[in-house]
């Protein structure tokens, strides 16, 4: 499987503090069946990173996990913040894409509110071959009040991809529910872990399989975590 979003690199966000916990998350991700990760830092006003200093940290964390041996390929990604000027960043090359391919940005759905910007933002991405993922949209209020917004936008290419701590409903009821729909009117592309720690938010995928295939009727759950996310790492 390839999880396609987690914050797994240390010290450099909210995510792993360490490399202790990196090593530990490596473990878990590989014990879970996972071969690729995207390490996704976020790339905010709130936490300026360069593209640089992300390909650099993954690099000296794929060297860390050859000895001991763990089967994880880190490849260098970001979790971008939704900003009226990405397609402008990634042009002057202040962004990261997923993998580093030029060929996909993850951006983080804005929790609170319902950004104008959005749809403008994601044409102009597009116009410069570049395909939207949007990270977590069941966490949004965007999916809560304007799901026709989504509707749009995946109808216009963008992907959509959904965090296994929303399907087990760790992230409330709602964000639960609204996984669930994305899933089921297919609308939801990509299952990935979002993982911050090795305890309350780990690198797992396969964790979710059984709920989702009894939950959601003709889920093709291997196209969500490894069929579309490969391709797109390709
Ligand atoms: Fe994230």
């Amino acid at each position: 499987m390839v999880d396609l979003h987690c914050h797994i690199l240390p010290g450099i966000d909210d995510g792993s503090p360490d490399m202790e916990t990196s090593v530990e998350m490596a473990q878990i991700a590989a014990a879970d069946g996972i071969d690729t990760a995207v390490a996704t830092p976020h790339l905010s006003s709130g936490n300026p990173l360069s593209p640089e200093q992300i390909r650099t940290a993954t690099v000296l964390f794929n060297e860390v996990l050859q000895d001991p041996q763990i089967d994880l390929t880190i490849l260098p990604g970001a979790e971008v913040e939704a900003r009226p000027d990405l397609a402008g960043l990634l042009k002057d090359d202040e962004l990261l894409t997923v993998a580093d391919n030029g060929r996909h940005l993850l951006i983080e759905t804005p929790f609170v509110g319902i950004p104008q910007f959005l749809e403008q933002m994601c044409f102009e991405l597009q116009i410069i071959g570049i395909t939207p993922i949007l990270a977590h949209p069941e966490r949004s209020e965007l999916a809560r009040r304007c799901p026709e917004i989504l509707e749009k936008l995946v109808d216009r290419g963008c992907l959509l991809q959904i965090n296994v701590a929303s399907v087990l409903g760790q992230s409330g009821r709602e964000s639960r529910r609204l996984a669930i729909r994305l899933l089921q009117t297919g609308q939801a592309h990509i299952l990935a872990s979002d993982a911050h720690d090795a305890n309350f938010r780990p690198p797992q995928l396969s964790l979710v399989r059984k709920e989702l295939e009894r939950m959601v009727k003709n889920i093709d759950f291997q196209m969500l975590v490894d069929g579309i996310p490969r391709s797109i790492i390709a």
